[in-house]
């Protein structure tokens, strides 16, 4: 256990006190962290993609990231650098978010997630988001929701 973790992070406060809690687990368990963040994929116009092939651009633009997870991820690794974890990953994939993490873990062999209770949503009534939820109930690893 606490060998090999996986932060998930959107833009969200709550996904930065996530993010602290993980590289504080990592720092001492001399853990590898991966923070990962899961984009929405970019959908190109016809008319662009007809410009582009035009102006012989190849590689497209896949995602694009708010400047609010961009700094998230960030503080995120400052964080984990000031606690001192040796391994520190960034990643971006695209889709849906709850399944991409899930996926993700299963592939990497991640044995923990860590996310916050809560994300960029404001369905204040709830006390967990659907992503952290989703994660929880279906992720075959151990999952830490942090508040
Ligand atoms: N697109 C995403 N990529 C990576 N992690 C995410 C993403 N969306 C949410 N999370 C993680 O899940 C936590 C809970 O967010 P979420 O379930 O989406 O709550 P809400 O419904 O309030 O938006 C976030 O704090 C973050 O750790
Ligand atoms: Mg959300």
């Amino acid at each position: 256990m606490f060998k090999n973790i996986l932060c998930a992070v959107d833009g969200s406060d709550h996904a930065l006190r996530a993010a602290k809690t993980a590289a504080e687990l990592a720092a001492k368990f001399g853990a590898k962290l991966t923070i990962l963040t899961v984009a929405k994929k970019i959908k190109l116009s016809p008319e662009v993609k007809r410009y582009m092939q035009l102006e012989h651009l190849s590689g497209e633009p896949q995602y694009i990231l708010d400047d609010y997870t961009e700094n998230v991820i960030d503080q995120a690794r400052a964080a984990a650098r000031h606690d001192g974890v040796p391994n520190i990953k960034t990643e971006v994939r695209e889709g849906h978010p709850a399944r991409t993490i899930i996926e993700f873990a299963e592939k990497h062999d991640f044995d923990t997630i860590v996310l916050g209770s809560r994300g960029l949503g404001d369905m204040e009534s709830t006390l967990l988001g659907s992503v952290s939820h989703k994660v929880a109930t279906l992720a075959h690893c151990t999952v830490i929701t942090v508040r």
